[in-house]
């Protein structure tokens, strides 16, 4: 089958994009807002995007014509967390994407426990075991006849992670680190049947 992107709904894009670009990382979102109160939720719109300087991008879309309130929240404040998604919290994660009013934190419905960042306000956490500590780097809108999307760029300013998943002190191991990716639909992905490859020397 063919498609052409414009003579699409949204809805069919998404479902074609959401299916083909797997499995994706999870970047569970921690925000505050102006007065303080706290935010989480998870994007899958979501990667690393420079390692040099090290920049993060997350995309956050509109919910019926309105900015979602991680994207108000970090454009406010200038900071966010990014905490990563693995096996353990993944209930919590779909717990904290639920439509919640700005009023009520995400990390009380999903039962998940912050903890303080070192350097930014926004709380990290405690449950995930890699922490990115951001300062908003700028915002790309994205849309055609309005905005739709923002991508938010954070350059990384702390980074934790928990011995446990870093034997060596070098290299994250991906067998015990559990990272879950998110598939198209409902479908989310284990990492847990991993191969190796070395590069070819030239
Ligand atoms: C696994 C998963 C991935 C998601 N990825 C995105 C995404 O990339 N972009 C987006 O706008 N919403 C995404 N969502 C939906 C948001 O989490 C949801 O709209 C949330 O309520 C936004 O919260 P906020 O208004 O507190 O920012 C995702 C939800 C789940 C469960």
């Amino acid at each position: 089958m063919i498609f052409d992107p414009d003579d699409m709904t949204p809805q069919g894009r998404y479902f074609l994009m959401i299916g083909a670009i797997v499995p994706r990382p999870i970047a569970l979102v921690s925000t505050i807002n102006a007065d303080g109160k706290t935010n989480l939720a998870p994007f899958s719109f979501f990667n690393g995007l420079s390692s040099t300087p090290p920049i993060l991008g997350v995309s956050v879309g509109t919910k019926r014509g309105k900015i979602k309130d991680t994207w108000r929240n970090a454009e406010e404040t200038g900071e966010f967390v990014v905490n990563v998604v693995t096996e353990s919290i993944t209930d919590p994660m779909v717990q904290a994407s639920a439509d919640y009013p700005p009023e009520v934190s995400e990390f009380g419905a999903a039962g998940l426990t912050p903890i303080p960042s070192d350097l930014v306000a926004p709380p990290r956490v405690k449950e995930s075991p890699v922490h990115f500590e951001c300062r908003l780097e700028g915002i790309v809108e994205l849309g055609d006849e309005e905005v739709t999307t923002g991508l938010l760029l954070g350059r990384i300013v702390r980074i934790h992670v928990d011995d446990e998943i870093i034997p060596d002190g070098t290299h994250i191991d991906p067998v015990r680190l559990k990272a879950v990716g998110r598939m198209g639909r409902h479908w989310y992905s284990r990492t847990r049947e991993l191969f190796e490859k070395e590069r070819p020397e030239v």
